[in-house]
């Protein structure tokens, strides 16, 4: 299992990195500002630095306190 997606507000990693690029967003605050992604739960937060960080938009789960490691989706997590 992975994660690639805020679940609180229904978007993709992938569709949040292509819109932090049109926009020229390059902070998590940014992203929240505009999507409210983030700014649910919470638990998002810490994989959309790691996607501004790595460009990556799939991540393992994360340990507490450490950060999210980009991994390869599953062939039945491909973002839709
Ligand atoms: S998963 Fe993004 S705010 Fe909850």
């Amino acid at each position: 299992m992975s994660v690639n997606r805020c679940v609180c507000h229904h978007r993709t990693f992938a569709e949040l990195k292509d819109l932090a690029k049109t926009n020229g967003w390059t902070s998590v605050a940014q992203i929240s500002l505009d999507t409210s992604c983030g700014l649910g739960c919470g638990s998002c937060r810490p994989y959309l630095q790691a996607m501004l960080d790595t460009g990556a938009t799939t991540f393992a789960i994360a340990e507490p306190g450490q950060k999210p490691k980009p991994t390869t989706p599953e062939p039945w997590e491909v973002p839709s």
